[in-house]
């Protein structure tokens, strides 16, 4: 009887996801490392901040734009780096690209992507940002590096979160692999073979997991965000710090900037919440470097408080792969849609007009 109701908020697109996904997918896409603590209380996090709201402050005109890195975005957020799209949807990273684009916000391809980075330049208007791992030959990072800077990426998002790959149960169990038919496009040769592992192996495990202790170097340390900066003319944000020292340390070797993020919960469980480490590292670097954030951020509210605890802007990970899978890049576009809309409510109720009127003190 009449039109199906529309999904109305991101956490109705995970819902609908997980009935038209096929299992490997979308455990994959949902699932966190162990037993997936720091994935629920990433989440959770958000919710135990209180808002102290102000009022009587004229919010009939609001403005949500701001800028990163010197990148326009028209509200604060950016998709996070996430790998393999094309298992969401068949249109994959361009999708998300056309999405982001539309929603006038920025873009970070994910090293391991199904589609070739300058392919999704080509389909993206706003920024679109590189995420890196360091590879254990030197030379294929750097090459992918000259080929992202080549493409026009405005920046490097360097991941340190992994120097091995949390165990993630889900994908043990179903013997995550990448199907040969799905091109992995910014990888060649040897490695491209091994994401397929566990279509021609017999044993039960995960084929990234398997891919990522056999090319990425757990040997990596400061020196070689040094040795990124040395190579390349781009900004550099690290990702995946949840302390102040650590924040220090980045900026101290040359990085443009961080990120907060436990990988989504993916990586070290009973990891801190970044809603909780968040405030230690803007105290720690003062208003020095760009300050971004992840994890669960599903609501509006999410991201008033991620910047009134000293974030510049927030990744948004998961609920645009829901919103892939739901429905290709309209799916992705409504998400970010409904999320600028929530973002919009929430500086308008809590008395902010523009995102410089979000301070500190707006959080309990
Ligand atoms: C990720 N994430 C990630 N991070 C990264 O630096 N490189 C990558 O290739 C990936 N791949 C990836 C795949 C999938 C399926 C997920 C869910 C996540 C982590 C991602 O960038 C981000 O930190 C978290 O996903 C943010 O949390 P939410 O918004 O998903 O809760």
């Amino acid at each position: 009887m009449g039109e199906p109701t529309p999904l109305l908020n991101l956490l109705e697109y995970e819902a609908a996801a997980a009935a038209r996904l096929p299992r490997m997918a979308f455990d994959y896409f949902a699932g966190g490392a162990g037993d997936e603590v720091t994935l629920r209380a990433t989440r959770a996090a958000w919710d135990d901040i209180q808002l102290r709201y102000r009022v009587l402050r004229d919010v009939s005109q609001r403005s949500l734009a701001t800028t990163v890195l010197g990148q326009p975005l028209a509200f604060p957020a950016l998709v996070a780096p996430m790998a393999f799209q094309r298992l969401a949807h068949a249109d994959g990273e361009l999708a998300t690209a056309r999405a982001a684009s539309e929603a006038g916000i920025g873009m970070i391809l994910s090293t391991l992507a199904t589609t070739a980075i300058e392919d999704v330049r080509e389909a993206m208007r706003g920024p679109l940002w590189f995420q890196l791992y360091i590879y254990r030959d030197r030379g294929m990072s750097r090459a992918l590096v000259e080929r992202a800077e080549r493409a026009g990426c405005g920046a490097l998002v360097l991941t340190v979160d992994s120097p091995i790959l949390g165990r993630r149960e889900r994908d043990v169990r179903n013997a995550f692999h990448v199907p040969a038919a799905f091109p992995v496009p910014n990888l060649t040769g040897t490695p491209r073979t091994t994401l397929a592992g566990a279509a021609s192996g017999a044993e039960t495990a995960s084929a990234l997991a398997s891919f990522v202790a056999e090319f990425w170097d757990a040997s990596i340390s400061w020196r070689d965000v040094e040795w990124l900066r040395s190579i390349t003319t781009l900004p550099i944000l690290v990702k995946g710090i949840v302390r102040g020292d650590d924040a220090r340390l980045a900026l101290e070797h040359g990085a443009a900037g961080v990120v907060v993020s436990n990988h989504g919960g993916r990586q070290l469980d009973t990891a801190v919440s970044t809603a909780r480490a968040l405030p230690e590292v803007a105290d720690a670097m003062g208003g020095r470097g760009t300050l971004l954030v992840d994890g669960g951020i599903r609501r509006g509210t999410d991201v008033l408080k991620a910047l009134a605890c000293g974030a510049d802007a927030v990744l948004v990970g998961r609920p645009v792969l829901w919103g892939l899978a739901v429905d290709g890049a309209a799916g992705a576009r409504r998400v970010l849609d409904l999320l600028r809309d929530e973002c919009d409510l929430a500086f308008g109720l809590a008395g902010c007009a523009s995102v410089a009127d979000v301070t500190r003190d707006f959080v309990a």
